[in-house]
């Protein structure tokens, strides 16, 4: 059994004391219990007030209206809840974004609809920049489209710790680049990229940005207008907890909308859905990113979380992030580095998203006992411990709690030292 260190456990309680955010885990299912979750950057905890959403959508709006409530109100649920995660989450005046497809979908539409828009332009640009690091689906995807359209892959190497630097993307860009593609809070090191900076370096070299928004929507703040954005998709089952498979969004600026055709024209991309004419018009505004019937029971909970933050204010959840990553840093070079774990991710918060990666080689086991001891972080390889801390329903005693188990379990399996 660890040693409780009495003045950390002090420290929490301070922390948690002075938290302007701390009665709102309670709004979380499951917060009444000692498990720890380190893993709402991966499924986020549902709220306790979406059971009773779920449930009076299948008795009342599915069950009472039936059919009608396409026309009385889920028609429109991807615009109206894609502006709410637009005003709240992302920086975005309305009619910009939808929720609709997965995320993997949305980023092949989008990325697709942008290379092709480029080169049909300029012929010359027939790159897409990605990172080695960036997240599989979006390499994989990337390396897909550019066989699929006579493209390139233009890869940037980066620190597995940290991301991509200023200087490599600037390296990378040219008149042969069709669009860049970059996670703004990176899967593994939670390296937080300065986005506007980065559209700026894209766009003097007449490239398209697209942002992978997943781990940073309800987390960080975003300011997809301000900073230029052309692009952006993101998850809603992290810090938005939309629930398992909820649909992620896309983000569209103004300005490319009439340009930009995606590829997977159905139905309900068309001007006028119920006219079923002999061929597809693509409607005007965000309708044409849409292909097929939306998912609407799996849009359901992700409006709770955004009423939430609606509520509080992003930058209060980012400067409860800040806390609670560095609370995690502390703990970790105190505690864990004697035996032999390094921080994996950058040590300046301001370079930082939600999560902290701590690295040793038995965190693969490790990870395996601390789920037995109810403590839920992930791993990702190499020697990676994912320590996501969302901030609306992670308390810092819960942080300390955690981590303090981490060294118990490391100590058992062996770990003694660097
Ligand atoms: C950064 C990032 N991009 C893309 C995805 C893929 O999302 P999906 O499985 O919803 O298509 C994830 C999933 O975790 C992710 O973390």
């Amino acid at each position: 059994m660890t040693e409780l260190d009495p003045t950390l456990e002090r420290e929490a309680a301070a922390l948690d004391a002075a938290d302007p955010l701390r009665t709102y885990r309670d709004a979380f299912v499951g917060a009444e219990t000692s498990l720890v979750y380190f893993d709402g950057n991966s499924l986020g905890r549902p709220l306790r007030v979406t059971a009773e959403r779920l449930s009076s959508f299948v008795t009342e709006e599915w069950g009472g209206r039936l059919i009608r409530g396409w026309d009385e109100a889920w028609m429109q649920l991807p615009f109206e809840i894609g502006d709410t995660i637009g005003r709240v989450a992302i920086g975005a005046q309305p009619g910009q974004t939808i929720v609709g497809d997965s995320t993997t979908v949305l980023l092949y539409k989008l990325i697709r609809a942008a290379f092709d828009a480029q080169h049909t332009a300029d012929p010359a640009r027939v790159e897409i920049v990605v990172d080695r690091d960036n997240f599989p689906t979006d390499r994989y995807l990337i390396e897909g489209i550019a066989a699929e359209r006579g493209g390139a892959v233009r890869w940037i190497d980066v620190d597995r710790a940290s991301g991509v630097t200023e200087e490599a993307l600037r390296a990378a860009v040219g008149p042969q680049t069709a669009v860049v593609v970059l996670s703004h809070v990176a899967y593994r090191s939670g390296y937080l990229a300065d986005a506007k900076t980065y559209a700026d370096i894209a766009h003097d070299a007449g490239a398209l940005i697209l942002w992978d928004l997943c781990h940073s929507a309800g987390s960080v703040p975003v300011e997809a207008d301000a900073w230029g954005f052309d692009l952006a998709v993101g998850c809603t089952y992290k810090y938005l907890n939309g629930g398992p498979g909820s649909p992620a969004f896309a983000y569209v600026a103004h300005r490319h909308q009439a340009s930009l055709a995606q590829p997977i024209q159905g139905w309900m991309g068309t001007a006028d859905v119920f006219a079923m004419g002999p061929e597809y018009v693509p409607a005007d505004g965000m309708r044409r990113f849409l292909s097929g019937t939306p998912p609407i029971t799996g849009m359901l909970a992700m409006q709770d979380t955004l009423a939430l933050i609606d509520e509080v204010g992003i930058q209060a959840v980012r400067d409860k992030s800040i806390a609670l990553t560095e609370f995690a840093v502390a703990i970790a070079d105190r505690d864990l580095a004697p035996l032999g774990v390094t921080v994996a991710s950058p040590r300046n918060p301001a370079h930082r998203g939600g999560h902290v990666t701590l690295a040793h080689p038995l965190m693969r086991e490790a990870t395996a006992v601390l789920w037995e001891r109810d403590v839920i972080p992930d791993y990702r390889d190499p020697h990676g411990l994912r320590i996501g801390l969302s901030p609306l329903s992670t308390s810092f005693a819960e942080t300390e709690a955690g981590l303090l188990k981490v060294a118990e379990v490391l100590r058992d399996l062996g770990a003694d030292g660097p």
